[in-house]
């Protein structure tokens, strides 16, 4: 094999998915990589180009034609035609509407593309919704995160409140993150789907410490494994 290690973590809105994955990715050495990011982007540049989002091929032409870069400085950050993005793609904004530019084939299809070269080499933990199906189908490691609706909205309405922001109510977000789940879960072209050779962590109840455990064990068990059955060979 010439590519090294990939770990694919895939699951819905909030789960836990990006401050699991860095810190795993910061125990096991490899690098992290937010495929939401990328998504995210580009729905920034949609809203920013005045493309209407029900409009298919104004939004794969913007798509098609904006460059979107992560660089690792060293925390992974997001560029969208050279501008520094990171903080503006996590805006209400464009929350609520990276769902729906997201479920277009061909954003898909440009991302896709952007995701694996990201990827080459392997050494990187990846997280999104689809890495464990299509995006990575041959990593070495697939979890899928996920923990009920209202743990998810609980945790962040926490977040929020620690970052000053009041206002919202625990079910204003738990609907928000249905409505996303909902529509990453029925579009057409590469779902969110629980791979069927994923490890399953439901992590209710269970802190971020709690995870990131389960998941460096199960790695450190399979390759184990794996360098035993190397050496009976
Ligand atoms: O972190 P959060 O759960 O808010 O979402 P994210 O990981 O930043 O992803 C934002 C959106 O991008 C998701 O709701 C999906 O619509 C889309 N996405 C996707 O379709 N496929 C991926 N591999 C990753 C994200
Ligand atoms: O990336 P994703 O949308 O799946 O989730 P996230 O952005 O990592 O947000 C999860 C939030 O829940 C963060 O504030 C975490 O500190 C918190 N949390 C967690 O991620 N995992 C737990 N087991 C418990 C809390």
């Amino acid at each position: 094999k010439s590519r090294l290690p990939v770990v694919a973590i895939d699951g819905p809105a909030g789960a836990g998915k990006s401050t699991v994955s860095r810190l795993v990715a910061q125990r096991l050495g490899l690098t992290y990589l937010d495929t939401g990011a990328l998504y995210r982007a580009v729905t920034w540049a949609v809203l920013r180009s005045g493309v209407p989002l029900a409009d298919a091929v104004g939004v794969a032409e913007v798509a098609a034609s904006t460059p979107v870069e992560l660089r690792w400085q060293p925390d992974l950050r997001v560029f969208v035609a050279g501008e520094d993005c990171t903080d503006i793609i996590r805006t209400p904004e464009v929350t609520q509407a990276v769902s729906q530019v997201a479920a277009q084939p061909a954003v898909r299809q440009v991302l896709l593309y952007i995701q694996r070269q990201y990827g080459q080499r392997g050494g990187i933990v990846v997280e999104g919704r689809d890495i464990g199906t299509t995006v990575f189908p041959t990593a070495e490691l697939k979890i899928f995160l996920t923990a009920s609706v209202q743990e998810r909205a609980q945790r962040r309405w926490q977040e929020l409140q620690q970052q000053g922001i009041t206002g919202l109510d625990v079910a204003a977000i738990a609907q928000a993150i249905q409505k996303r789940d909902a529509q990453d879960s029925q579009r057409q072209v590469s779902p969110l789907r629980q791979a069927a050779d994923a490890v399953v962590i439901d992590s209710d109840g269970l802190d971020v410490a709690g995870v990131v455990a389960q998941i460096v064990a199960v790695w450190q068990t399979r390759s184990q494994f794996q360098s035993q059955s190397a050496a009976q060979l």
